[in-house]
């Protein structure tokens, strides 16, 4: 466990005896109190380092930045109260006040005694529920009457595609990126799914053809976002999570086009050139000015697999973050959408059925499971996908 995480640690253990204690006595106990202050110290420690603080839970783990947490018995209660109220993830921000934390102690506490729902969000601090994101994506269907405000959706990606297309080539001919382009384009995707995800993702699913990469990293993003927005990810990482699937491949700029477009399958000599993409990447955007952390760790891990026996070679300790996870989720999802000379599009179902079976070597069995929800509705909703 890392070394910077140990204030988010005591946050939380003593957050959760500032809950037991409120719920045994009252929210207005000294011990109640002096527990609360507790935790407020910590929470201003864990602020002072970084610009936001966000907690995630999948599938019954424990995320901070990005890592997957061991469970010991606290962090195993606190997951399981998030989890009883669907809540995927909190975010904490600047400015927060001890009273909008002591309100998410009282919440938690009744919330115990009573089995109600009673945990809100508040300005600085700020929850994500699961069940809602998942919903939203049927928002297009309710027959509600009231139509959601809707983007020009046709011209939408094409207008984002083709501006990432002509940065991916400027790239390609100097080496360099223009990063703001890259989170235009992202939250360009992101208000789009605010709207109506179904078509952006029944666009990736429905790839079509072998083209560039840009269509490749498109694809990726969208479904990354998926995969985050369905966890109830929002804000800052949501962004970063986008920029960094966008980016993912960049070290292909460094790849001989004969080895990237070759028809049939590569040399050893060929695939062990191939396989330096990642760590080129990552080394091409820590030198990118402007680009997320994130996009540089998801650019060296998308290829490690979840048991680590992909590549680069890392120790067996490597702790992998979860945007690369998710990134090398969508990544072997498109792979497989795409018509290749050699072979068609695979179907969905199967697909769907060896990522199953893929679950604990090469990908991460709680987040392949979120991507099987999502890609199980899409087929439901849109039959012409699959
Ligand atoms: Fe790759
Ligand atoms: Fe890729």
């Amino acid at each position: 466990m890392k070394s910077h995480t140990m204030p988010v640690l005591d946050f939380i253990r003593h957050l959760l005896s500032a809950v037991a204690n409120a719920a045994l006595y009252s929210m207005g106990h000294p011990q109640v109190e002096r527990l609360s202050a507790l935790a407020y110290t910590n929470l201003m420690s864990v602020l002072q380092a970084r610009s936001e603080f966000t907690l995630m839970i999948v599938e019954n783990e424990l995320v901070i930045d990005g890592q997957a947490q061991e469970l010991t018995l606290f962090l195993r209660r606190f997951t399981q109260i998030f989890t009883a109220n669907s809540i995927g993830t909190m975010t904490i921000v600047p400015g927060v006040t001890k009273a909008e934390l002591d309100a998410l102690i009282r919440g938690i506490a009744l919330q115990q005694e009573s089995g109600q729902r009673v945990i809100d969000s508040s300005e600085h601090l700020r929850l994500g529920r699961v069940e809602v994101r998942l919903s939203s994506m049927d928002a297009g269907t309710s027959s509600s009457g009231t139509k959601p405000a809707r983007v020009s959706l046709p011209d939408m990606p094409h207008e984002e595609m083709s501006r990432f297309m002509e940065m991916y080539e400027t790239a390609k001919q100097q080496h360099k990126l223009k990063v703001n382009g890259i989170f235009d384009i992202v939250s360009g995707f992101i208000d789009v799914f605010r709207q109506e995800a179904r078509p952006l993702l029944a666009m990736a699913a429905l790839r079509d053809t072998d083209e560039y990469t840009f269509t490749h990293s498109t694809n990726v993003c969208v479904l990354n976002l998926a995969q985050a927005m369905a966890l109830g990810i929002e804000g800052q990482l949501l962004n970063d999570i986008g920029v960094a699937a966008m980016l993912h491949d960049i070290g292909k700029l460094y790849i001989p086009e004969e080895i990237l477009t070759k028809k049939g399958k590569l040399t050893d000599e060929e695939f062990d050139i191939m396989k330096q993409h990642p760590v080129k990447g990552a080394r091409h955007l820590l030198d990118t000015p402007g680009v997320p952390r994130l996009a540089a760790i998801a650019a060296y891990e998308h290829h490690l697999k979840y048991n680590l026996r992909g590549y680069p070679r890392v120790a067996d300790s490597w702790q992998q973050n979860l945007c690369s996870h998710m990134t090398a989720i969508s990544d072997f999802f498109d792979a497989l959408r795409t018509r290749r000379s050699y072979r068609e599009p695979v179907e969905l179902k199967e697909i769907a059925t060896m990522m199953f079976g893929m679950m604990g070597t090469d990908l991460h069995p709680g987040l392949t499971k979120n991507f099987l929800r999502i890609i199980g509705r899409l087929m439901k909703t849109n039959p012409s996908a699959a």
